[in-house]
């Protein structure tokens, strides 16, 4: 089974774009559990930009689905998911100056300092995953550390095919396929996200070792066209017609 998280980030950055109290991000993800996803994805930022502590605070009262959370690897935020507790952790780098998280940690570079990391929060009982390119010596590095979970970033995937670089877009496709095989093999569970769209999700969905997907900008930007609901249930049937 192939599990959907949701990504809600973005009703927040439009929430925060006026100040106001709405669009909801809670209300965003109650809507998202009903229409199928099976966890919610939210990452604090550093700099606040979007999601908020009191949403983190608001989605652990009122989730009934796993809750991923997002983070930089600073001490900031290993104390808020120390007291919160969510059921995974996906560690992320972070850039005040990026307008998305533009690329995977560099695990193979900071491996000391991830590792510890990685500890406290798996001994706090979160499934930690972090955030690579698909790369060998990033995942043996992620592998090495501790981390249960890797989450392929498929950014570039999806900014090749927009671009109809096509060429470069398979390549990538390919590279993201041999190392989905290669963590599986190491004994990772392998998650994948960034970018997707239903025009890219399906090959994405159609690699077997990958067991979920995280979709946000997309999902949200599709709902100021379809509504919300629609958006997750028309992703969440490519996402079954890939893996049949
Ligand atoms: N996975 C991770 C680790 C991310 O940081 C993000 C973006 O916050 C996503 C998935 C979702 O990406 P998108 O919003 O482009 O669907």
């Amino acid at each position: 089974m192939l599990r959907l998280g949701v990504n809600i980030d973005h009703v927040a950055t439009v929430r925060n774009a006026r100040g106001s109290s709405y669009p909801d991000p809670v209300r965003a993800a109650k809507m998202a559990e009903e229409a199928g996803a099976d966890g919610i994805t939210a990452h604090l930022r550093e700099d606040r930009r979007h999601i908020l502590d009191a949403d983190i605070d608001a989605l652990m009262d009122h989730l009934s689905v796993p809750l991923n959370f997002e983070m930089a690897a600073t001490d900031e935020m290993m104390a808020i998911a120390l007291r919160h507790k969510p059921h995974a952790v996906c560690l992320v780098p972070e850039k005040r100056e990026e307008k998305t998280t533009e690329g995977g940690l560099d695990v193979a570079r900071e491996e000391n300092k991830l590792a510890h990391f990685i500890a406290p929060l798996r001994d706090a009982g979160c499934r930690v995953s972090i955030f690579i390119a698909a790369d060998r010596s990033q995942i043996e590095a992620a592998n090495r550390i501790g981390a249960q979970v890797i989450e392929l970033h498929t950014g570039a995937y999806c900014d090749f095919h927009a671009e109809g670089r096509f060429e470069e877009r398979d390549a990538e496709l390919a590279r993201l396929t041999r190392m989905a095989g290669f963590a599986h093999s190491l004994g990772l569970e392998v998650h994948a996200g960034h970018g997707l769209t239903f025009d890219t999700v399906q090959p994405i969905a159609a690699l077997p070792e990958v067991v979920e997907l995280n979709i946000g900008h997309f999902l949200i930007a599709e709902a100021i066209f379809t509504g919300l609901t629609p958006a997750i249930r028309e992703m969440r049937r490519l996402m079954d017609e890939a893996r049949a």
